[in-house]
C-alpha cells in the first residue's frame, strides 16, 4: 500500500512519503532555514506553544509563522491536543485554536481532537471519538469546506471505531488525515496494535487522502508504516534522542557512549570521529543534525524503494531490527489479501528472505493468476530432472511461486526473483501453486517430476497428484 504522492497546500508541493521535523520555537537546535537546506519541504510546530508564550503570541500574528521561523516551505501546526493528552486539560477551545492557526498563517491546521489513550475502555473511546467528530463538524461549519484542516482519526485501540471514524471523515471530504493517539503504542513498541489501528483507519479513509502517522519519528519503523499506506511522519525524535545522547539509525539507535565508529555517510559523521562528538561542547546539536540527516535519508530510501518496487525488501530488512517490529511484520502478512489489491503487477525484483517471503503479495498474486494458463490434456510440472517427453504442456517450477510456462521465464516475478537453495517453506508454498493449477484445470491431468530427495515432501503437499522421482 506504499505509494508516492504529492501533497499541495497553499501552492506549496510536498513529495510524499515525507518527514515533517518538529520545531519548538523555544528550542531551535537546528533552525528551519538549515532544515530547508537539508531538503525539508515541510515542518510541523505546535500552535499552542506560540499561543501560550508571551514572547511569541502576538508577534507571530503580525509577522506570520513563515517569516518568524524563516521557512518558506509548508508549515503545519498542531492544536494543543498533545498537551491535552499529557496534562488532561488545555486553556483553548476548538474554534479558538483553529482561528489562531489561521491567523498566524499556518498551511495545515489541526482541530482540538481528543487523543484517546490505548488504555481507555470502549465507552470512553466512543465518548471521546464523538467529541472529536463533533469538533470536525464544527470546524467545517465555522471555517468552510476549503480551509486546510486536518481530520485526525481517533477511536483508541478499537478497530471498529477507527473504521467508523475513517468512514465519517471520508464522507465529510477531508483530504489530510492523521492517524491519532499512536504515540503511546509506539513508545511501548506495540507495533501489532499500531498495525491494526492503521489498517482499520486506512480501510475506510479515501485512498486519495494523505495519511499522517501522528508522532512517528523513529526511522526504523517508517518503511513498515509506508507499506501500510502512511504518507507523512513528524519527528521530534531527532532532537529528543540527541538530548539523551542517542544516535539514530534506520535499524535502531545507539548510545553515543557505546559508539567507537560512526556508521553513516552524513556530513557530521564524515567530518567528526565518534570521540570528537563525545567530547564536543556542541554534542547535542551534532547528534541532532546527524539524527535528522539519518531520518531524512531513510525517507529518501523509502521513496526510491517504492519507485523501484522493492519496498517489501526494505520492510523485511528494517523489521528485523526489533522483535516487536518483526511480530508486527508477521501480523501484516495475515493481511496480504488486502495489501494485494493495492499491489502493482511488476517490480524491479523479489528477493527471497525466508519464511515470511512466502506470504508476500507477489506470491499470492502470481498464484491467483495460474487459473488463466491454457494447458493441454497432459501437463508435467518439472521441479527437477528431465521428463518432458510425451506431455502436451511442460511447465517449470520456481518456489515460492510455483509452476510457470517457459514464456514467463523472464517476466516478473519469475525472472526477477532471487532465491537461495530451496528450503521447505518455499517448496511448500510453490506446491500450493501446483494445487491451485490442478484445481482450476480439472480437464487436464497434472503430473509432477522432482528430484528424489524432495519426492516424499512434495507427495505430502500434493495429495491426489502423481509425483515422479528422478535421480538427484
Ligand atoms: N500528536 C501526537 N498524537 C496526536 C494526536 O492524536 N492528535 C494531535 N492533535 N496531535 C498529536
Ligand atoms: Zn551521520
Amino acid at each position: 500500500m506504499g505509494r508516492l504522492g504529492r501533497l499541495t497546500v497553499n501552492k506549496k508541493i510536498i513529495k510524499t512519503p515525507a518527514l515533517l521535523p518538529v520545531i519548538n520555537p523555544h528550542l531551535q537546535i537546528i533552525t528551519p532555514a538549515e532544515m530547508r537546506n537539508m531538503g525539508v519541504e515541510a515542518l510541523i510546530t505546535n500552535a499552542y506553544i506560540f499561543y501560550q508564550s508571551d514572547q511569541y503570541r502576538d508577534i507571530v500574528k503580525e509577522k506570520g509563522l513563515h517569516d518568524l521561523l524563516d521557512f518558506d516551505g509548508a508549515i503545519m501546526t498542531d492544536s494543543g491536543s498533545f498537551q491535552l493528552s499529557v496534562y488532561g486539560d488545555v486553556a483553548i477551545t476548538n474554534t479558538e485554536t483553529l482561528s489562531y492557526q489561521r491567523d498566524i498563517g499556518s498551511d495545515i491546521w489541526v482541530p482540538l481532537d481528543i487523543p484517546t489513550s490505548p488504555a481507555a475502555d470502549r465507552a470512553t473511546a466512543e465518548r471521546e471519538l464523538e467529541v472529536t467528530m463533533e469538533r470536525l463538524r464544527e470546524a467545517r461549519e465555522v471555517f468552510g469546506d476549503d480551509a486546510p484542516i486536518a481530520a485526525p482519526v481517533q477511536g483508541g485501540i478499537f478497530t471498529d471505531l477507527r473504521e467508523q471514524a475513517g468512514k465519517e471523515i471520508a464522507e465529510m471530504g477531508f483530504s489530510f488525515c492523521p492517524v491519532g493517539a499512536v504515540v503511546p503504542l509506539m513508545e511501548s513498541y506495540r507495533y501489532r496494535d499500531l498495525l491494526r489501528v492503521v489498517m482499520a483507519s486506512k480501510k475506510t479513509l479515501s485512498p486519495a487522502s494523505c495519511v499522517h502517522l501522528f508522532g512517528a519519528g523513529h526511522p526504523a519503523m517508517f518503511a513498515f508504516a509506508v507499506a501500510l499506506g502512511c504518507d507523512i511522519f513528524d519527528s521530534a525524535a531527532y532532537a529528543l534522542y540527541a538530548k539523551e545522547g542517542r544516535y539514530l539509525t534506520a535499524h535502531g539507535s545507539y548510545r553515543l557512549s557505546e559508539l567507537s565508529d560512526l556508521p553513516c555517510a552524513c556530513s557530521v559523521c564524515r567530518s567528526h570521529t565518534a570521540d570528537e562528538i563525545k567530547s564536543s561542547d556542541d554534542k547535542e546539536r551534532l547528534l541532532a543534525l546527524h539524527n535528522l540527516h539519518a531520518t531524512l535519508a531513510e525517507i529518501s530510501r523509502i521513496r526510491l524503494a517504492v519507485t523501484d518496487g522493492t519496498l517489501w525488501e526494505l520492510v523485511d530488512e528494517r523489521c528485523r531490527s526489533h522483535p516487536q517490529l518483526l511480530a508486527a511484520y508477521r501480523e501484516m502478512l495475515n493481511h496480504t489479501e488486502t495489501l494485494e489489491q493495492h499491489d502493482r503487477a511488476t517490480k524491479r525484483r523479489f528477493f527471497y528472505r525466508g519464511d515470511e517471503s512466502c506470504r508476500r503479495t507477489e506470491v499470492l498474486c502470481y498464484q491467483e493468476k495460474l487459473s488463466r494458463l491454457r494447458l493441454g490434456k497432459n501437463v508435467i510440472v518439472v521441479m527437477g530432472g528431465e521428463r518432458a517427453d510425451g506431455y502436451d504442456t511442460v511447465l517449470r517450477f520456481k518456489p515460492p511461486f510455483g509452476p510457470y510456462p517457459q514464456e514467463l521465464a523472464e517476466t516478473f516475478p519469475i525472472g526477477q526473483s532471487e532465491i537461495p537453495p530451496w528450503d521447505e517453506s518455499m517448496v511448500r508454498q510453490g506446491c500450493r501453486g501446483i494445487r491451485m493449477l490442478a484445481e482450476s484445470h480439472k480437464e487436464s491431468r497434472v503430473t509432477v517430476a522432482c528430484f528424489r530427495h524432495w519426492a516424499a515432501f512434495v507427495r505430502d503437499e500434493l495429495p491426489g497428484i502423481e509425483v515422479l522421482a528422478d535421480e538427484d
